[in-house]
């Protein structure tokens, strides 16, 4: 197969750009479209006796299984543990009998989330895998393998098998709800048109590129940065800052906005950019009041929101990033995009090695 980058600069880009084919490629084997239904590759597996779910991986990986923790709790009514997998494997953690424990990985060779889907496996627990290589260790050592189809990914930095896992644990949720009695037939009719709508709004954030590489050099100069986010939003603010200090080498943090108050607020002030990621939703005002109170501090805010107007209207805002309207199920995989971009412009204005950064690996398989 050859790879290359296309009329890109970077793989990343071009991998950034795949989302929407890959994401709707990945959603086939997880959607019945015409019977608005949701279903896993292996329709025999039982789902309705798991009592509690473990979910475990590392960096980016380890983002989306925070983001499923979510919808789990949420649709499926199910406990959740989760943890970055080289604490995992030596804690002495708890697995009842019954459980599915869930590994995520891009390359399905991560060594210590192998050694911590090894352990479960010792342990008795079920165990399903969302790996993006399907001929990888941990795609032939688990009891169900749930593949992400974004092709490969060369970049070290992850961007589409992060949106595609985000679309099988949603999924994967789904189905899990439906298993234990949770879903009536017309919430999981719901549920199946708001992912199929996943595709045509990661296109509609990737027109925000040109708007997000014009404010990229705001940011560029900044020694620290902060991100701020509640709810799936937490794990996107995690994998924001993530993005920005591995290919741009900030120093960046993400944070629960309502934990902000808990200490980041004595890092605000004028020089330390604070990216607020902000979809309508529940949780939409509690956020925009721990944006107000940055702002208040003099701190610079750049908001990343699909309600029009709002940042424009506070004092010390840097930039907003307008997204389109997404239902908030998908806003996770939507709002994935502007973090991506807005990383890789920083990098790109600051001349780092974006595909390669220093000191990293694509796949980690010591310890
Ligand atoms: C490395 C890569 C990251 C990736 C992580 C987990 O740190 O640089 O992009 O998220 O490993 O890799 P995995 O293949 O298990 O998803």
């Amino acid at each position: 197969q050859l790879i290359d980058k296309g009329n890109h600069r970077h793989f990343m880009a071009k991998e950034i750009y795949e989302q929407p084919i890959v994401v709707a490629q990945t959603l086939r084997g997880y959607l019945q479209r015409l019977e608005e239904k949701v279903a896993l590759p292996i329709p025999e597996f039982d789902l309705s006796t798991i009592k509690r779910v473990t979910i475990v991986a590392c960096g980016t990986s380890f983002y989306a299984g925070m983001v499923a923790k979510y919808w789990f709790e949420q649709f499926a009514r199910v406990a959740v543990d989760i943890d970055v997998a080289s604490e995992f494997r030596y804690r002495a953690p708890v697995m009842e009998e019954g459980g599915l424990m869930i590994v995520i990985s891009q390359s399905g060779e991560t060594a210590d989330t192998l050694a911590a889907l090894r352990h479960a496996k010792a342990e008795g627990q079920t165990i399903a895998a969302v790996v993006n290589v399907p001929t990888s260790t941990m795609a032939r050592e688990a009891d169900l393998l749930l593949p992400t189809h974004a092709g490969p990914e060369i970049g070290v930095a992850s961007t589409k098998a992060f949106t595609c896992q985000l679309a099988v644990l949603a999924a994967l949720a789904a189905n899990l709800a439906k298993a234990k009695g949770r879903l009536t037939s017309e919430e999981e009719r719901e549920i199946v048109v708001h992912l199929a709508e996943a595709p045509a709004a990661l296109n509609d954030a990737l027109s925000r590129d040109e708007a997000i590489e014009a404010m990229a050099g705001a940011v560029a100069g900044a020694r620290d940065v902060l991100y701020l986010g509640r709810g799936t939003d937490y794990p996107l603010a995690l994998e924001g800052a993530l993005k920005l200090k591995e290919i741009s080498y900030i120093h960046a943090e993400g944070y629960a906005a309502g934990e902000m108050k808990h200490g980041p607020i004595a890092l605000i002030d004028e020089n330390v950019p604070v990216i607020v990621i902000a979809p309508s939703g529940p949780l939409f005002e509690k956020t925009v009041s721990n944006m107000q109170e940055v702002q208040a501090r003099g701190g610079k805010v750049v908001l990343i929101s699909d309600r029009k107007g709002i940042a424009a209207a506070g004092e010390n805002c840097l930039a907003t990033i307008e997204m389109p309207t997404a239902h908030p199920l998908i806003a996770p995989i939507v709002y994935a995009v502007p973090v991506q971009l807005l990383a890789y412009h920083v990098a790109v204005a600051k001349g780092t090695d974006v595909d390669q950064p220093r000191n990293l690996a694509k796949s980690v398989t010591v310890e």
